[in-house]
């Protein structure tokens, strides 16, 4: 693995998977392969999370952590040719290739503004580093993509899983703001490459790009869409034909535990409880939700050996 920008930077996601879940039970057995590495983190939207997870993945593996929150501190340009005369301090040309020589790798959170759909669907802060760094970059969620998320949902999926092909499904839920599509692609995407039985379910309107759903069953009756379900993946997100905009906040969408039965219930958190999931499946026993946080962390440790493996 050269870089972690989206799932295709996988070669093989069976034998990623296991390597993760082998890693957990003894985190700390490669803690000299970061001896000497840095891992610098470039915050352009808040996070808990992944912020965490990969400092502590990182640090598991003996790197030194440099954490920067980047529109607190410092606003970057990044459209070529521009005349910088607004509030930018920096283009990202000189930036990527100055934190290259502090880091051994560089890890990136960028939200899609969900206001220029063009821009987003270029990935321009993501890209932009990829293109000006000399060094690996990690995909910390951007405008279209958690890769890391989708790959603490693998591992998760497999420790939990009791049948060689589960059904999976993905429904909407309603949510009082505009959430990007990020995670649900990426959620998409994984399944796709797993030996799953994988349905989307959403209201009208809410359809995810044809480049991500491909050939998917997309269902729009949340309780056919349910039916035998073995995992139910919760997740809002606003919608990409009238992008970025709240068509509906049905609450008859909510997932409660009369719906999910015996279907083990995922999420990637943060929660609106009671908006999205009811309390019930929360506090629940079919709840997976703190083994998926938990899962983040050696997601993101699996990613960072393979990448310092490989410089
Ligand atoms: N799931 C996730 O990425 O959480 P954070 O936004 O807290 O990082």
């Amino acid at each position: 693995m050269k870089k972690y920008t989206d799932l295709q930077d996988i070669d093989n996601i069976e034998a990623l998977v296991n390597e993760a879940i082998q890693l957990k039970k003894n985190p700390y057995q490669f803690l000299d392969l970061g001896k000497n590495k840095t891992l610098v983190m470039l915050f352009f939207n808040a996070s808990l999370r992944t912020r965490l997870s990969t400092e502590k993945a990182a640090r598991n593996l003996g790197m030194q952590v440099i954490v920067m929150n980047v529109n607190a501190a410092w606003e970057l340009e990044f459209e070529e040719g521009t005349i910088m005369n607004l509030t930018a301090s920096e283009h990202v040309k000189e930036a990527a290739q100055v934190i290259s020589q502090y880091a051994d790798c560089i890890a990136i959170r960028a939200f899609a503004s969900l206001t220029d759909k063009e821009k987003d669907l270029q990935e321009m802060v993501l890209s932009s580093f990829q293109k000006y760094a000399s060094v690996p970059i990690v995909n910390m969620e951007s405008a279209t993509a958690h890769p890391l998320q989708a790959l603490a949902d693998a591992i998760t999926l497999k420790e939990f899983s009791g049948k060689k092909k589960p059904k999976v499904v993905l429904s909407w839920a309603p949510h009082p703001k505009a959430l990007p599509h990020a995670v649900a692609n990426s959620f998409v995407q994984m399944m796709q490459l797993l030996e799953v039985d994988l349905c989307i379910s959403h209201p009208k309107g809410y359809e995810l790009s044809d480049a991500v759903v491909k050939n998917t069953t997309v269902i729009y009756d949340q309780e056919e869409a349910l039916r035998d379900a073995d995992f139910v993946y919760v997740k809002n997100w606003s919608s990409f034909q009238s992008y970025g905009q709240v068509l509906s906040q049905d609450p008859t969408w909510m997932m409660t535990q009369e719906k999910l039965g015996t279907a083990k219930f995922m999420h990637c958190l943060p929660v609106r409880r009671n908006v999205v999931v009811e309390d019930a499946v929360l506090d629940g026993p079919n709840s997976l939700v703190i083994a998926q946080a938990n899962n983040r962390t050696y997601a993101a440790q699996i990613v960072l050996k393979n990448l310092l493996e490989n410089q």
